[in-house]
């Protein structure tokens, strides 16, 4: 059948066909929502270039995650500003750390609720990078042992789940041996599998204070010109014990979420990152776009390619809306 007999605006003509047929759908179950850790007490300081988005210390955390839960979004995912920052980064693995007191302040609080924790060094070390540093090289292997001892640590601080930001090679593999010899064979590792050097992690850095102090991310983070190579990295970590898969960012890289979704048969995160959440505020704001619906949009289109789950700063808001 050809036009004139075949019209697809038939099943546009109103709401109700359109709901009918509709393919794609959002549900606050596809969100996890960023928050970040600061030290002190009653601290609520807002990023200026994420509007809507604060440094929260673990009292108003406990608010926070309160509404999230209030709102049906399953979990968080947590981002650590310590107090002191030095050359190994010793924060990130101190049993006492910012992110291990917040996860036990909010498991003490509402037991069920799904707590997962960003495992990388950039936001604790001196110098920014995400792993050991000697001269201008970034360590890869030294730099394992500390990802290790930083997941074990968020795990016994009742993390149920951790996320290798890093992007060191064996990383996954490293952390998952170290949870299961000390007994954490059930916490879960969702891995930044395809995590690009992205100029949209800028109001992030702003955020957890963790820019690189030198150079940049470009000797670990993935040149966002390979796609064939993501897929080797996603492969890789499915292989050393992964059990959710991102990619990152995500509006970016839509391929990709569709590709790895295509070929694996596992859970697909997918990143709305800083960048692509300010873009969106900072025109609507400015009253150029609708941010709601450029928002909702968004979102969707991500589910659409494939992402079964979506990390967003929107999470909230979308929840609201849903
Ligand atoms: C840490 C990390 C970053 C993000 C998540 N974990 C920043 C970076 O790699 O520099 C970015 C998240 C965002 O932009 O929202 N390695």
């Amino acid at each position: 059948m050809n036009f004139p007999q075949l019209r697809l605006r038939r099943l546009r003509k109103n709401e109700r066909i359109r709901r009918l047929v509709r393919e794609t759908g959002l549900s606050v179950d596809d969100f996890v929502y960023p928050l970040f850790v600061c030290p002190g007490k009653g601290v609520k300081t807002p990023i200026s270039s994420m509007v809507g988005q604060f440094q929260l210390s673990i009292d108003h955390i406990i608010e926070e995650v309160e509404e999230v839960e209030g709102l049906g979004i399953p979990g968080v995912i947590l981002f650590g500003i310590p107090e002191r920052k030095d050359e190994m980064g010793t924060e990130a693995y101190s049993d006492d750390g910012i992110i291990q007191r917040a996860v036990r302040a909010i498991k003490e609080e509402i037991l069920d609720f799904l707590v997962i924790t960003d495992v990388c060094l950039c936001g604790y070390t001196s110098h920014g990078h995400c792993g050991v540093v000697d001269g201008d090289q970034i360590l890869n292997d030294p730099t394992l042992e500390l990802l290790a001892k930083q997941a074990l640590s968020h795990a016994r601080a009742g993390a149920d789940m951790v996320a290798p930001s890093d992007m060191m090679d064996g990383r996954v593999g490293a952390i998952r041996k170290a949870l299961d010899e000390n007994g954490y064979s059930e916490t879960a590792i969702m891995a930044y599998s395809a995590k690009f050097a992205s100029s949209f992690y800028g109001p992030f850095r702003e955020a957890a204070e963790s820019a690189p102090q030198f150079g940049d991310r470009k000797s670990y983070q993935m040149d966002f010109a390979n796609a064939d190579e993501a897929l080797r990295e996603v492969r890789l970590d499915i292989h050393e014990g992964a059990d959710i898969v991102m990619v990152k960012p995500a509006l970016p890289y839509l391929d990709l979420i569709y590709r790895v979704k295509e070929e694996f048969n596992i859970p697909v995160a997918a990143y709305n990152v800083s960048g692509e959440y300010a873009m969106i505020k900072a025109a609507a704001q400015l009253g150029w776009i609708d941010g709601e619906r450029a928002m909702m949009e968004s979102l969707l289109s991500i589910k659409r390619a494939g992402a079964d789950i979506i990390v967003t700063y929107f999470a909230k808001e979308a929840a609201k809306r849903i």
